[in-house]
C-alpha cells in the first residue's frame, strides 16, 4: 500500500459523482455506478471524503481528526469586520502566563489553516523558558548590524535596541516555521483571531523573524530544519492596553475592470 491514499468503500458508494466533482486533480471517476480513483498521485486535500453523503471514502497516512460539521451556523460579517477592525498590534503586556489549553487552541487555528497544494508544511516552536535566551541572542545580532541600518534610516537612528526589543516581556512567543512563507503567514493570521477571541493581545515580530532568517545560530537554538525558514513570529501575552478606538486607515484603493 502507498504511504498516501485513497480508498473508496465500493459497498458503501452509491455513485452519486458528488466526489468526483470537486476533485481539483480530476481523480475520480464513476465507473460501473461506483466511484474510482484514478491515480495514486493526488493533493490529498481530503473533499472528496468530507463531500461524501455515505462516508465511503477514506485517505490513509494523512492525518486524522474528521469532524463532522453541525448545521450550516455562520458568523456574522460584521462581527468578522469589526474583529478585524479593533485588532491592535499589542507591545504591553501583564505577567499573568497563558493557560496550556489556550497556547493548544491557537495551534490548533494553525494546524487547520489551509497551505498550498495542501503542503502541510507548517510547524511551531513555543518559546516560554527558553524565550529570554533566545531573544538575547536576536537583540546581540541587531545591535551588531544598527551602526549600518542607522546610515539608512532615521527611525532606526532614532530606536534603541533594548533588552526587550522584539518580545516586549511577552509571557510566550510562538514562532511559525514553514518552506513556503505565505503558508506560515496565514497559518499566523488564524492564530491571531484565536488568541484574541481568547482575551489575548498579539505582536507579528517581523524583526525576530528577519533576525531568525538571519542567522544560523538562532535557527540552530530553535531548532529550524533544513528547508525551512521562519515564517512569522507571534508575540503573545494578556494586553497591559485598552484601545478605545480603530486606527486611521487610507482610502480603499480598488479598480473594477
Ligand atoms: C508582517 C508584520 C511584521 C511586523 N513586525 C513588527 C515588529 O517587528 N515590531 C513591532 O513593534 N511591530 C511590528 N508589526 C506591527 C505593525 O507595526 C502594525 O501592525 C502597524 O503599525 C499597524 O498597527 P496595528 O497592528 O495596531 O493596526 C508588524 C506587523 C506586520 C503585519
Amino acid at each position: 500500500m502507498k504511504q498516501r491514499q485513497v480508498i473508496v468503500d465500493t459497498d458503501k458508494c452509491i455513485g452519486c459523482g458528488l466526489c468526483r466533482n470537486v476533485c481539483v486533480a480530476h481523480n475520480l471517476v464513476i465507473h460501473d455506478k461506483k466511484a474510482k480513483i484514478v491515480l495514486d498521485e493526488c493533493v490529498m486535500c481530503g473533499q472528496c471524503s468530507a463531500v461524501c453523503p455515505k462516508r465511503a471514502i477514506s485517505l490513509v497516512g494523512c492525518g486524522s481528526g474528521q469532524m463532522e460539521k453541525a448545521g450550516d451556523a455562520r458568523l456574522a460579517p460584521d462581527d468578522i469586520l469589526n474583529t478585524i477592525r479593533f485588532r491592535r498590534s499589542v507591545r504591553s503586556f501583564q505577567e499573568t502566563e497563558i493557560p496550556q489549553r489556550v497556547i493548544e487552541q491557537i495551534l490548533e487555528a494553525g494546524r487547520l489553516t489551509h497551505t498550498a497544494k495542501n503542503m502541510q508544511d507548517v510547524s511551531y516552536v513555543v518559546l516560554t523558558a527558553g524565550k529570554d535566551r533566545v531573544e538575547k541572542m536576536a537583540v546581540t545580532l541587531f545591535r551588531a548590524i544598527k551602526p549600518v541600518a542607522n546610515l539608512f534610516s532615521p527611525m532606526t537612528r532614532n530606536n534603541q535596541i533594548s533588552d526587550q526589543f522584539f518580545f516586549f516581556s511577552a509571557p510566550a512567543v510562538i514562532v511559525i516555521l514553514a518552506k513556503d512563507k505565505t503558508n506560515g503567514v496565514l497559518a499566523a493570521q488564524n492564530m491571531e483571531f484565536v488568541a484574541e477571541a481568547n482575551g489575548l493581545g498579539v505582536l507579528y515580530s517581523g524583526f525576530f523573524t528577519m533576525a531568525a532568517n538571519m542567522s544560523r545560530k538562532i535557527k540552530k537554538e530553535i531548532g529550524v530544519p533544513k528547508g525551512k525558514k521562519v515564517a512569522m513570529t507571534l508575540v503573545l501575552g494578556y494586553p497591559n492596553v485598552k484601545f478605545l478606538r480603530s486606527t486611521p486607515h487610507k482610502e480603499l484603493e480598488v479598480r473594477y475592470m
